[in-house]
């Protein structure tokens, strides 16, 4: 092993062996949580390759035991005298190493379930009697290894938990680290303290210091240069640069592409410009990106333009300053999950590349020329450094922005068409994206009369011809009598939807409605009365913990309606509805 140097992070405690589930790193920041610094590996690194861990933790994933190719953990490791406990997959993984058998189900079993503690043990310390869990997985183990003994079970897995305790493994089918499983903090908590023996280690915030003294390692008297986005990662990301070198060596431009919404390459140059005065200048983008996009209307192929073309704006900003001589090196504030998502691990190739790892950024890491500063911490943990730092609450607790901007939130249409009657409500021709188990949906909406969720629910799950149920909530004449017009991106029709998104945006700060969301997308759709008013806007508030799954939230009545009021005051659009469809089966973007 390399030598450690000084300005590197601690060694992790625990570390989460990934076997390709998206619960992974729920259970690494679960940990961090308790205070004790927990890293993410694949689940196949050798034991050798993790010197001085207090405990390993298998997570739950996709796969069968069974599968040729599936993730997999060394008999060695099991073995090693660390203290394992394996979740949903790992449980099984560990069973099928140890000897043990793994039955192959047929029927998944996905929701809350309550677990009987058959018997005292450390993992349960604390914990007693019926326990509410969350159960998501098809396999089950029904045969202990030597050595295990049952410690918990449920009425449909009866498995349920398992331990050696002698060896310090355990086993559990359910999921401890997700909110649903009410006892799982307490159980983790078991695990690391009581278990793995761990200290507390971990409080983000101490680390400043060493990340500062990491930023001036790499950056070896060069000077850092940032493309600044108005997000929290970057924004976290320059001003640790600025603490670690002062204002004459960092500098971050930012790339106006024309669809970002109102008033926010204001507010990122205010924030920067407070931050270190001079140092940050606007790049006007937009003819270019609204050059690339002009009669593109395929969601996929608008994501691919838009990328292709910061990449180029990026490289022409970066060629046309003096920061490609050998003085420059280029900051970002790429974080940890991004890290793993783009060729940490060996799951990596089932997942998109990350915009932070495309092959220009590539050479500049061969070259050394990168520094990302955030790249050991979760996004809960950038903003505890942001606010320690001063930055303000305004920045810090922003809603998430997709990067591709408003143009992701503008839908269009080739040609003109009619809505089509069905029993339960209107279809409207206009397609969007949706997500199923791991696979894509692209389908029509339909549209209801009377905002009412539950029926939204049912219909949603009954009508297999859409992705999204949506309903009026004002203008408009018959649901029928409106048209789907021929459309794509052009700049009146964004202005359209950045005007609607700025009354929403202002509407909802001011009803406190914004803090009880996690995000509140604005769409347009080409869907009207006539061509002086070929649109409709679309509202999505939703509730979330990490833009993985989310539920639709209601909006209150009052303020939807002044909410739709001043919406159809901005020229050209028809009407205003609320989609009232959880994500699965949609997606929280339109697209
Ligand atoms: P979906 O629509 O997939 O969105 O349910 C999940 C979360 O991801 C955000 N999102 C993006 N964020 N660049 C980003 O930085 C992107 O290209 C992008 N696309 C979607 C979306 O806003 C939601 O919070």
């Amino acid at each position: 092993m390399r030598e450690r140097l000084s300005y590197e992070l601690d060694q992790a405690q625990i570390t989460v062996l990934d076997t390709g589930g998206q619960y992974c790193h729920l259970i690494a920041r679960r940990v961090r949580e308790l205070g004790v610094y927990a890293d993410v590996h694949p689940s196949e690194t050798p034991i050798g390759e993790l010197p001085g861990r207090r405990g390993l933790i298998i997570s739950g994933g996709p796969s069968s035991v069974y599968e040729p190719g599936s993730p997999t953990v060394e008999r060695s490791t099991l073995e090693a005298g660390v203290p394992v406990l394996g979740i949903c997959y790992g449980q099984q993984l560990m069973a099928h190493q140890l000897g043990g058998h793994v039955h192959k189900g047929e029927k998944g079993e996905y929701g809350l379930a309550h677990l009987e503690i058959v018997k005292a043990n450390p993992l349960f310390e604390g914990v007693a009697g019926r326990q509410q869990v969350w159960m998501s997985h098809r396999d089950k183990v029904d045969g202990l290894p030597a050595g295990f003994e049952l410690i918990g079970a449920t009425e449909t897995c009866p498995v349920g938990a398992i331990a050696d305790a002698g060896r310090k493994l355990y086993g559990v089918q359910f999921h401890p680290e997700v909110v649903q499983t009410l006892a799982g903090q307490r159980m983790l908590e078991n695990f690391v303290f009581g278990i793995c023996g761990a200290v507390k280690d971990w409080e983000p915030t101490h680390q400043i210091p060493v990340v500062e003294e990491q930023i001036r390692q790499i950056a070896n008297g060069r000077s850092v240069f940032f493309f600044a986005s108005g997000g929290v990662d970057s924004t976290v990301a320059y001003t640790l640069c600025l603490q670690a070198l002062g204002a004459e060596r960092v500098h971050a431009t930012y790339v106006d592409t024309g669809l970002m919404r109102e008033g926010e390459t204001e507010f990122v140059r205010g924030v920067f410009e407070s931050l270190a005065k001079g140092s940050f200048e606007v790049h006007d983008a937009k003819r270019e990106f609204l050059g690339q996009l002009a009669g593109v209307r395929e969601p996929e192929q608008k994501r691919k333009l838009i990328g292709e073309e910061f990449v180029a704006v990026q490289q022409r900003v970066l060629e046309s300053g003096h920061y490609f001589d050998g003085d420059w090196i280029l900051g970002q504030g790429t974080i940890y999950p991004d890290t793993i998502e783009s060729g940490g691990t060996k799951k990596a190739d089932l997942i998109k590349t990350h915009h932070n790892r495309v092959d220009g950024i590539q050479k500049l890491i061969a070259e050394n020329r990168l520094v990302e500063p955030l790249r050991e911490f979760y996004k809960d943990e950038v903003r505890q450094l942001g606010r320690a730092m001063g930055l303000p609450d305004e920045l810090l607790d922003r809603h998430p922005f997709p990067g591709p901007g408003l143009a992701i939130r503008c839908l269009c249409h080739e040609g003109e068409a009619a809505l089509e009657r069905l029993d339960e409500g209107w279809l409207v021709p206009v397609h969007s994206v949706g997500v199923q188990g791991d696979s894509r949906s692209y389908r029509p909406v339909l549209a209801i009369e009377g905002a009412d969720h539950g029926k939204a629910t049912e219909l949603i799950n009954r009508l297999t011809q859409v992705n999204r149920v949506m309903a009026r909530l004002g203008g408009g004449g018959e649901l029928g009598a409106m048209r789907v017009f021929d459309s794509t991106i052009t700049e009146e029709r964004l202005e359209r939807l950045r005007r609607a998104d700025a009354i929403v945006r202002r509407l909802s700060v001011e009803s406190g409605f914004e803090n009880r969301i996690w995000q509140f997308p604005v769409v347009l759709i080409p869907c009207g009365e006539d061509k002086a008013k070929p649109d409709s806007v679309v509202l999505r508030p939703i509730e979330s913990v990490d833009g993985m799954t989310a539920t639709a939230v209601p909006i209150p009545a009052e303020l939807a309606a002044r909410m739709s009021a001043e919406i159809l005051m901005v020229p050209g659009i028809a009407a205003v509805f609320l989609d009232l469809t959880h994500k699965p089966p949609a997606t929280i973007e339109w697209e």
